[in-house]
Formats: structure tokens, sequence, C-alpha cells
């Protein structure tokens, strides 16, 4: 399982998404390595649970700043969102109903860490390039 690892590359220039993306790659890392050495449920069940809480919080963060901003692209970016919001829940049931499988560590690898770092360095940073280009300000402070 590849880790990912946050590099300057994935930073869209808006500190208070950074910082959201940031501790999203860690949940993320923690669910998969989670689910990679097969630990106990109880503890694959809780790295999963915090993904998502955290992947919903952080894609309702993005989303209000595009709505009080008017971006013109929010409804394709939260389609995007929403695909993956599936995408997680699918994994997630997946692994109530089967368990640390293989094929559950590879999807988790392929679909979602791809998915993540392709998202952030296509989509999320369209709309870091129209807030910079309309000198829009993003208050730092954050959950
Ligand atoms: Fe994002
Ligand atoms: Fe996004």
């Amino acid at each position: 399982m590849s880790k990912i690892e946050w590099d300057d590359s994935l930073s869209v220039g808006v500190a208070a998404i950074d910082d959201q993306h940031k501790n999203w790659i860690e949940c993320f890392n923690s669910a998969a390595e989670a689910v990679e050495a097969k630990h106990e449920t109880a503890q694959v069940i809780k790295t999963l649970a915090f993904l998502v809480d955290y992947t919903e919080d952080h894609f309702s963060t993005e989303e209000k700043y595009m709505t009080e901003n008017d971006y013109p692209g929010l409804a394709e970016h939260k389609e995007k969102h929403d695909e993956l919001k599936k995408t997680l829940a699918d994994l997630v049931r997946d692994f109530q109903e089967e368990g640390a499988t293989r094929p559950l560590a590879d999807g988790m690898d392929t679909f979602l860490g791809n998915w993540l770092a392709n998202h952030i360095h296509e989509v999320d940073m369209k709309f870091s390039s129209f807030v910079r280009e309309k000198g829009i300000t993003i208050p730092a402070a954050t959950p």
C-alpha cells in the first residue's frame, strides 16, 4: 500500500483548505494502514468512521466556500464529492460484510488514494485558481 505524503505540489495556496487536506490525508493513511494490517475490527471501523466524518466535513467546508463566493463550478465540484462519498460508503459496506480483505485494501489504495490526490490536483486546484483570480480571502480558522 502506498501512503500519501503531503508535499507542496498538493498545496492549493489557500491555507484553510491545505490544513484540511493535510488532516484528510492523515485520516486516509490511518484507515488504509488499519485495513492493510488487518487490525482488529473495532480499530478499522474507528479509522474508517473518522475518514467518513472528516471527508464529509471537508467537502461541506469547501462547498460552503464555493456557495459563499458564487463559484460557477460548484455543481460540477459537488458531483465529484458525491461520487467519492458513495465510493467511500461502498468500501465501508464491503468492510462490514467481508472484513479487511485484500480487495478492500487494494480498493482503498486505488479508488480512494488515487482519487484523493487527483481531486486535490485537478478539481480543488480549479477552485483555488478562482479564489486567487477574484482576490477572495478565505478565513484561516476551520475545524
Ligand atoms: Fe478538498
Ligand atoms: Fe473538493
